[in-house]
């Protein structure tokens, strides 16, 4: 950690990868206790608000308006359910669910016969997504604390995965998608928005902890990352969304990390194009 100004403190990321894990629900648990993420440090919050920053990566109004309003902490760097094809009765899970957003928009798509689950290891996200649940009466939607790298969910049991924003900040992605093609049925799908990279970053940001947190710093180079989505025996993958990552922010930097930059003196120029929001698709395939 080093001391840059009087009031300004850069830490730079542990070098083990839970210690790693460990600062992320540190910061996770923090956004959850707000009740905006307006201007914090995490993936899509911007000076703007939830909503605004929501309605630029893909949801309608409409769509936000239908859920309780502490679901939407502008965490997320896509839009997923609605490319998800959600019929009713299927059972879903959500990775990473955080306060709730994706989970009680599937909960829309399959109804009261079907079922969502949503992930997340932080316990003040899971706290926020269990009051939201009650509060507008989703009933189908259970929220448990876990790992995404050991979900806490069986083998072969949810017809459609989804994420957003959240397979960046796990350090041993391949795990994730090992975890995520385990609970698949035969057949079963997903939806993943994400942060991946088109080529390096300057290496004061790959090393700080803010740029971690708030999505960049944890994104693995493109080909690696869809390497690891093979390796894990899903298919078909077919890109859907994939933009520039600042632009989708309407060209803002989120939040602290601007700041960050500014004391690393990494222009904020190195990293448009870079930083890739990417929304895609694959399937576990059918049994022989
Ligand atoms: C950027 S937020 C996205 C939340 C949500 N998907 C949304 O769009 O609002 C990332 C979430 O992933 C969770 N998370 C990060 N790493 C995780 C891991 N290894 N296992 C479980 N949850 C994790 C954090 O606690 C946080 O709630």
């Amino acid at each position: 950690m080093s001391k840059t100004t009087d009031t300004t403190i850069r830490e730079t990321l542990p070098s083990e990868g839970e210690a790693v894990v460990e600062k992320v629900r540190e910061r996770y648990a923090g956004i959850a206790e707000t009740s905006s993420s307006c201007c914090g440090n995490s993936c899509s919050s911007t000076a703007t608000e939830p909503g605004e920053a929501a309605g630029r990566i893909g949801y309608s109004t409409d769509q936000l308006e239908s859920v309780p309003a502490e679901a939407n902490l502008g965490l997320g760097c896509g839009a997923p359910i609605d490319l998800l094809a959600l019929e009713p009765g299927e059972t879903v899970l959500d990775l990473g669910s955080g306060p709730g957003l994706d989970a009680f928009l599937a909960a829309q798509r399959v109804g009261d016969e079907g079922r969502v689950i949503g992930v997340d290891m932080t316990p003040e996200m899971i706290g926020r997504a269990r009051q939201g649940a009650r509060d507008a009466g989703f009933s189908q939607v259970e929220f448990r604390q876990g790992r995404l790298e050991d979900l806490p969910v069986e083998d072969g049991s949810i017809d459609a995965v989804t994420s957003n924003c959240v397979i960046n900040l796990v350090p041993d992605k391949a795990r994730v998608f090992a975890e995520t093609a385990r609970v698949l049925k035969p057949g079963g799908r997903l939806v993943i928005s994400d942060i991946v990279l088109d080529g390096p970053l300057p290496a004061a940001v790959g090393n700080d902890l803010l740029a971690y947190v708030g999505c960049v710093a944890g994104a693995q180079q493109r080909d690696d990352y869809f390497a690891a989505v093979s390796a894990a025996g899903l298919t078909e993958i077919e890109m859907l969304m994939d933009s520039d990552a600042v632009k989708l922010l309407g060209g803002e930097i989120p939040g602290d990390l601007l700041d960050m930059l500014e004391r690393a003196g990494v222009s904020a120029d190195e990293l448009r194009g870079k930083v890739r929001s990417v929304t895609y698709r694959a399937v576990k395939p059918a049994a022989a």
